[in-house]
């Protein structure tokens, strides 16, 4: 029955056209999920795992080009190590586990933050998911590790004065789109829509440049409890927008 409802909600999503091509998602509220039942945080970020697949597989169905989740951020190293280095464990293990099902839905994935920070046998895992999906042609799946919007745009600002110093170009070819190629997006569309769950209203540092006009879409639901059925009212939502880009219309 399920299953029939979902369907049918997806035909009417997809029928409708007009589908965001590009979904970023900070997947917050783990630790809360946790407290809620007396447990331990990483046990909402283990429970988290389950709300990731079914919105990466239901984006996948969609024909979504872009999903991007924010999975670790550059000040999310100021936790408690323990709590660290269980997420670094737990991204390695899903890799591991899921890598396959990736694979078999057609799906590409990369990341996007300064991945030399990462441990060693997170990255080796990793690197490893990315070679073997690398010849996917459907989903492109982004996760972002050890990730900054600030960082990003000093990592980019660094790598074009680098380039004028060197003479590959001078200072009148800096505009828009030589920042934007610049980034760790660098190819990827700019995110159409924003989703945050556990009801934070804030950005938390992530995709700044990028998100100048991306749709957002808050939700009260903690990201562990996360499924299909969230994504298809936040795209919903998104379809019943106007985006003006600071135009009049009509
Ligand atoms: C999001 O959940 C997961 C990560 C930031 C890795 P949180 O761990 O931030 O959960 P809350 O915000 O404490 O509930
Ligand atoms: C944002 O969530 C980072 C990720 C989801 C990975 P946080 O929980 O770290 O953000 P703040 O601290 O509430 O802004
Ligand atoms: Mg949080």
């Amino acid at each position: 029955m399920k299953k029939q409802e979902d369907r049918e909600i997806r035909e009417r999503i997809i029928e409708k056209g007009n589908l965001p091509r590009h979904i970023a998602i900070i997947m917050d509220g783990n630790g809360r999920w946790a407290r809620r039942r007396g447990k331990e945080r990483i046990a909402g970020h283990q429970a988290g795992i389950e709300a990731v697949r079914d919105t990466v597989r239901a984006a996948g169905e969609l024909g979504i080009e872009v999903l991007t989740l924010y999975a670790f951020s550059s000040e999310n190293w100021n936790r408690p190590k323990n709590e660290v280095f269980a997420l670094m464990r737990l991204l390695r293990e899903t890799l591991e586990k899921e890598t396959e099902e990736l694979k078999k839905n057609n799906v590409r994935l990369r990341t996007i933050g300064r991945l030399d920070r990462l441990p060693a046998f997170t990255l080796h895992a990793l690197k490893k998911a990315i070679e073997r999906t690398s010849d996917g042609t459907g989903l492109t799946l982004v996760l972002a590790l050890n990730y900054g919007g600030r960082g990003e745009l000093v990592d980019a600002v660094r790598q074009i004065v680098s380039d004028v110093e060197k003479r590959r170009y001078g200072v009148e070819a800096v505009d828009e789109g030589l920042i934007s190629r610049c980034l760790y997006t660098s190819g990827l569309p700019d995110p159409d829509l924003l989703i945050r769950t556990s009801g934070e209203m804030r950005l938390s540092n992530f995709l700044l440049w990028q998100m100048a006009y991306t749709e957002i879409w808050v939700t009260d639901v903690l990201w562990p409890d996360f499924r299909r059925e969230h994504l298809y009212q936040a795209i919903e939502s998104y379809q019943s927008r106007e985006r003006r880009f600071g135009r009049v219309m009509e």
